[in-house]
């Protein structure tokens, strides 16, 4: 990276870029970054960690980007929360290079440094670019610490191979410049692409009672329709989830919490006025029990028991035929275990929707329960998109991103 002449791409002018530097000796290189970023008309501010400053000093970083380096909690001109002003201010957070140790303590919510404090106080997209020697990029803690910023939401630029400041040769380079600055003009284009809209998203699998403590029910884990709400509230959008999975919400999701496939259908269709689009990432139940038993059936009364069970009706085939939603942009989910393209185009169609993501519940390593995903996105009007395998969280950045266009409204 030093003197590396890749210029910064135009769209990353005027934008307000904190950058976060921790203690390894490529802390060196992105004094250069700065400096370039600074010329191509971005405002650079920088905050530091101690030991980053053993490396380069905070003037050094004054000098290229006009503005005072952070390098405390504790701001020289006195102002009691630096951490806050910094996070508020910035449109996009570059930490690099990013240590193992500053790794672990972001994945850790840890905030005993201007740097880890800032990326709490943050709002805006973060990207990590790390650089470590080669054996401490390959331990397993500092993966699953990578493993826990990504699935965040965190862009990692990942570091590239070759000769290391240890004197090996191994992975740990930081990134070059090229991949760090297409890292940021990503980040800053998709940066409230969906403010002004509103997201209706669905989540888990629903719940059918037998009696008031037992219920049919299926494997999903609602993480793909987190991770979707999660996704368009970073990109603006006014989110509402409808779940019968509970796990926290992303900051900025309102929540519905629901049970029944009925009362999922209820709450869509009170919440669906008025919005943009709606992602059915829900694994609704097929069938219910045709009745529910008032009082818990009891063992010693019970020799056998049979359950009569009932379709359901199909939520979204439902929403389809309503005129009022019209509007709507319905995205389906379907979980296949073989002829994805052929079985996704027939429920698109059958369904009445206008989008459909199939995934493959075959594959153990994505799908039902993981951290990761893949499939194929069809469209109703016969465009088709391979989703590589990446994070859900990844996944539903990339449906987002293929959305979007199609939005006539
Ligand atoms: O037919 P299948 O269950 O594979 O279809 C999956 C898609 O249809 C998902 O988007 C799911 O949320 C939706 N669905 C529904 N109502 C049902 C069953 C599925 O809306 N009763």
């Amino acid at each position: 990276m030093p003197l590396d002449p890749t210029p910064v791409p135009d769209e990353l002018r005027g934008l307000r870029v904190a950058l976060l530097v921790s203690g390894g000796i490529a802390a060196y290189k992105v004094v250069d970054l700065a400096s370039a970023l600074n010329q191509a008309g971005c405002e650079v501010r920088v905050a530091m960690t101690p030991s980053a400053m053993r490396f380069v000093g905070a003037p050094t970083f004054q000098g290229v980007t006009g503005n005072a380096a952070l390098t405390g909690l504790w701001a020289a001109d006195g102002s009691p929360e630096p951490h806050v002003a910094l996070g508020d201010w910035a449109q996009l957070i570059l930490v690099a290079p990013a240590t193992a140790n500053v790794i672990g303590r972001i994945a850790s919510g840890r905030s005993d440094d201007i740097v880890t404090a800032t990326l709490l106080a943050a709002r805006c997209p973060v990207i990590v670019a790390p650089a470590m020697n080669d054996a401490m990029w390959s331990k397993p803690a500092v993966q699953d610490n990578l493993a826990t910023l990504r699935r965040r939401g965190v862009t990692l630029v990942e570091p590239e191979s070759g000769h290391l400041a240890s004197g090996h040769v191994g992975t740990g380079r930081l990134a070059g410049a090229q991949a760090i600055f297409n890292a940021m003009v990503h980040a800053a284009r998709s940066r409230y692409d969906f403010a002004g809209r509103r997201v209706v998203v669905t989540a888990g699998g629903t719940r059918e009672p037998i009696d008031p403590v037992r219920f049919i029910s299926n494997y999903s884990s609602g993480k793909m329709g987190f991770a979707l709400a999660a996704a368009a509230a970073d990109r603006g959008a006014r989110v509402m989830l409808v779940t019968a999975a509970s796990h926290p919400p992303h900051h900025g999701v309102e929540v519905q919490r629901v049970d029944t496939g009925r009362e999922m259908l209820a709450e869509l269709r009170s919440q669906l006025r008025g919005a943009d689009v709606l992602l059915m990432a829900a694994a609704v139940g097929d069938f219910r029990p045709a009745a529910t038993a008032k009082r818990k059936i009891r063992r010693e009364e019970t020799p056998s028991l049979t359950l009569q069970l009932e379709p359901m009706p199909d939520l979204v085939a439902s929403l389809a035929s309503d005129e009022s939603l019209a509007g709507v942009f319905r995205v389906g989910f379907a979980a296949e275990d073989s002829d994805l393209d052929a079985k996704g185009v027939e429920k698109l169609r059958r369904k009445g929707l206008h989008a459909i993501v199939a995934n493959d519940v075959s594959r153990r390593d994505i799908g039902f329960g993981s951290d990761y995903n893949a499939g194929v996105l069809l469209f109703a009007d016969g465009s088709r998109y391979e989703l590589e395998k990446a994070t859900k969280r990844e996944m539903a950045d990339r449906i987002l991103d293929l959305v979007l266009p199609k939005l006539t409204r």
